[in-house]
């Protein structure tokens, strides 16, 4: 499956990105995790240190240069790719882990050898690859582009208990709607009781809620400490029904 985590800032995209991809490994499927979020701690997340992160792919300018064959203002749309994850990724205990960088990502700001070669980058891990791919994104989504949202299986839009981040929750629905994305789903994080599911899922509309995880202490002191996702058995059940459920949503269509 390929799924996009997306949402409001610091709602727990990351985390959750990270905790489905340590689930995915632990069922024993490949998995490819891409840190598109240009202030990138999904490395962090899944326990990567700053001495062992990927290099950003925007920023190798010289094989960008090569593989687009940018010359004089002209280059190529459609670059070769297909060795990029394994060359560029970093292994995260079976994760493979690739940081995407800081630029425009191929949405209508940028029309350079850089944003050519990230889309051809996407497209291929979107639509040409087998593994199971999971994206951690920042809230705006169009950097997707309208080519490689069309292989995002599905979009969890990450909330938690606050009407701000439904409001975004929406927002998100309707780019990616926009730009071709087939599915978005909400996935409710740090929720303490069903009060604040059924108040959630009120508030949704017409966007299922796919999932909630409890709020979990382990998580923050993790994060805080800089080392790998660690969290209590209560959560990581709750990350396992929840990728049985983006797996039955898979398979559904
Ligand atoms: N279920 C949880 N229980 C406790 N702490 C959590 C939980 N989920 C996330 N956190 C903590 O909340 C903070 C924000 O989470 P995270 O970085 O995953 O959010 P994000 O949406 O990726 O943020 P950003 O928009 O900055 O990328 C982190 O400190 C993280 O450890
Ligand atoms: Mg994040």
């Amino acid at each position: 499956m390929k799924v996009a985590f997306a949402g409001k800032g610091g709602v727990g995209k990351t985390t959750l990105a990270a905790a489905v991809a340590i689930e995915l490994i632990r069922r024993g499927r490949e998995v490819v995790a891409v840190d598109a979020d240009p202030d990138s701690n999904l490395p962090s997340a899944l326990g990567v240190s700053n001495g062992r992160l990927p290099e950003p792919i925007s920023g190798m300018k010289e094989l960008i240069a090569e593989r687009t064959g940018a010359k004089g203002g002209v280059f190529s749309l459609n670059p070769e790719v297909s060795d990029i994850p394994k060359r560029y990724s970093v292994d995260a205990d079976g994760v493979k882990l690739l940081l995407l960088g800081t630029i425009d990502r191929g949405g209508s700001g940028c029309f350079c050898p850089e944003s050519a070669f990230l889309k051809a980058l996407m497209s291929h891990l979107l639509l040409g690859l087998a593994n199971d791919v999971i994206l951690d994104m920042d809230a705006g989504v169009e950097h997707l582009g309208r080519g490689s949202a069309r292989g995002v299986d599905l979009m969890a839009v990450v909330i938690e208990p606050g009407m701000r981040s439904v409001e975004t929750a929406k927002r998100v629905q309707a780019l990616a709607a926009n730009i071709g994305v087939k599915d978005v789903v909400a996935v409710a994080n740090r929720v303490k009781d069903s009060g604040e599911t059924e108040l959630l899922r009120a508030s949704l509309g017409k966007i299922e809620l796919l999932g909630f995880l409890p709020h979990d202490e382990s998580i923050a002191l993790s994060d805080l400490e800089g080392r790998k996702l660690a969290a209590g058995q209560e959560f990581w059940n709750a990350v396992e029904q929840l990728a049985d459920a983006m797996d039955a949503r898979g398979e559904q269509r």
